[in-house]
């Protein structure tokens, strides 16, 4: 089958490439699920070489129907299936394999813009999302390029983007003993990592070099290790924006968790506050926010392009799920 690029007009143009790039059937193309299998299977090498130029692909019209096809379109891809550890959100496993359903929080907050589980120190290299139910308003799942996100915050911050490039950050979030679906950052410890047993969890923990204290009231406050704020893609050599530090400071609030405090800088000092609130209104600027259709298979490079999702109203389901190469 034929496959080509074509525009949407959300689309922008990021260090000269289409961003998103949008792949649909050439006209004429016979566009049946199997051909569309095939064609992903035999172009996976350029499929990843297309991240790399473009960050994100949107497939849009092919016949891509529900989870298990969804989840068909990944295996032919051969992207290497990584379990949801040590993230924030609340979600589903949806089929025994790979998807699970996106961040679950309450459809009226907005999911500040993030690498997925850029505070853990091995994240994803891919993230991938498919639309099942389109929502009727709102709900986009707007991305950002992290290099723009990057070049934006030193030209305006040059003094703290140099301190947490060479610091690091460190992120504290203190987690629920049963998953908590009225807040953003809900995940319990037990469904975070994938155990019911204290034990089990400090093991986890340890391996992340992840501080941990158990509070009377069975909740659980962690402090991350020190990572990086600021990476070098080291395909492309891009400098990233790669942390959850906008997301944490503006986002990371419920009734266990003060936002203002859930990100410090390597050395425990205070973030600039002004600086992280400037770069989340920058993210907004540099963004795409594309309106969702059923059947759309989203790839995100977690290396160099940013998500984040939208209010919205109405039944709205969309699929997600991670790989490590
Ligand atoms: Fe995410």
């Amino acid at each position: 089958m034929q496959i080509e690029a074509t525009n949407i007009a959300e689309q922008k143009s990021i260090n000269g490439a289409d961003f998103p790039l949008v792949l649909s059937a050439a006209p004429g193309s016979e566009c049946t699920q199997s051909n569309f299998l095939a064609w992903i299977n035999e172009n996976q090498r350029e499929i990843r070489d297309l991240m790399v130029k473009h960050g994100a692909i949107l497939f849009r019209g092919f016949p891509v129907d529900g989870a298990e096809a969804f989840e068909a379109v990944l295996d032919a891809a051969e992207f290497v299936n990584m379990p949801y550890v040590g993230g924030a959100a609340p979600r589903e496993q949806v089929t025994k394999g790979r998807i699970l359903t996106a961040n679950e929080s309450p459809p009226d907050q907005p999911i500040p813009f993030h690498h997925e589980m850029a505070q853990v120190p091995n994240p994803p290299a891919y993230v991938f999302f498919y639309c099942d139910i389109a929502p009727a308003t709102g709900g986009e799942t707007a991305i950002v390029h992290s290099h723009r996100v990057y070049e934006r915050f030193v030209a305006a911050n040059p003094e703290f983007a140099a301190k947490i490039e060479a610091l690091g950050v460190k992120y504290i979030r203190v987690m629920p003993e049963q998953d908590d679906a009225t807040s953003p950052i809900g995940r319990s410890w037990r469904s975070t990592f994938l155990t019911d047993e204290r034990a089990g969890a400090e093991e986890k923990m340890r391996s992340l070099g992840t501080k941990w204290r158990w509070q009377d009231d069975g909740t659980l406050y962690t402090e991350t290790a020190v990572v990086p704020a600021i990476r070098t893609e080291p395909r492309s050599g891009m400098k990233t924006f790669f942390n959850s530090v906008v997301a944490a400071y503006t986002g990371w609030t419920d009734s266990r968790n003060d936002p203002k405090k859930a990100v410090v800088c390597g050395d425990d000092s205070p973030v600039d506050g002004e600086a992280v609130i400037q770069t989340g209104a920058a993210m907004a600027e540099e963004c795409v926010a594309f309106r969702w259709q059923e059947g759309d298979v989203l790839l995100v490079d977690n290396s160099l392009v940013m998500h984040s999702r939208r209010p919205y109203e109405g039944p709205r389901r969309i699929l997600a799920s991670i790989a490590t190469g």
